[in-house]
């Protein structure tokens, strides 16, 4: 297993890979209709592009054996009302492939997002996760994180409400 930061080369991969994690995640608690857009808008090979080449993100992308089978972005310059702290960052996405959960992949891929948010000069590490997102939740206070608040996440026309969570750095 290696992991390593995304180029403009992975873009077609990283976005198949988010499609499909995404999906396989939500897709069995979801309304068919705001699935599809969502996925519509929120990946494709220009969206990942963009998302890749933004230096206020870094894409990580876990491979075995040749294959993409997880990844995570970091992000700059957003931050939920909750979080007050200084010099926060964001742990965007963080997805592994279905066949990986449970197999060591989620592990070090945070102790990578973690060192990426620290060499970004970050101070604490903030995410959002769906509240009935149980094996997230389950993972992220594993790894450290307490819940801070909430906020809302337009998912298609559904307003979910997502835990904040937070992790010193
Ligand atoms: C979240 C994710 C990255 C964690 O990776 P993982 O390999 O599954 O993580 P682990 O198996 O090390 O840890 C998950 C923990 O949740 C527990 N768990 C599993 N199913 C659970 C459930 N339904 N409810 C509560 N806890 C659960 C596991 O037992 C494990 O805890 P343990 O190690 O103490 O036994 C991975 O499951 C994933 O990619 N999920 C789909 C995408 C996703 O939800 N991403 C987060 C978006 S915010």
């Amino acid at each position: 297993m290696t992991i390593r930061t995304a180029t403009a080369a992975d873009a077609a991969t990283l976005a198949d890979l988010a499609r499909r994690t995404f999906y396989d995640t939500f897709a069995p608690a979801s309304d068919a209709g705001d699935m599809a857009l969502h996925l519509a808008k929120a990946y494709g090979v220009d969206q990942q592009t963009r998302e890749i080449e933004d230096r206020d993100i870094t894409t990580l992308l876990v491979e075995n054996g040749g294959q993409a089978i997880a990844y995570a972005q970091v992000r700059e310059g957003h931050l939920p009302d909750c979080v007050t702290a200084e010099k926060p960052i964001e742990l965007w996405r963080f997805y592994v492939d279905r066949s990986w959960h449970g197999r060591g992949i989620a592990q070090p891929l945070m102790e990578r997002v973690m060192l990426e948010a620290r060499q970004r000069g970050a101070r604490l590490l903030w995410l959002g996760v769906w509240e009935h997102n149980a094996r997230a939740r389950a993972f992220y206070a594993k790894c450290g994180f307490a819940v801070a608040g909430q906020h809302i996440f337009l998912f298609g026309t559904d307003p979910q409400t997502d835990l904040v969570m937070v992790t010193p750095l």
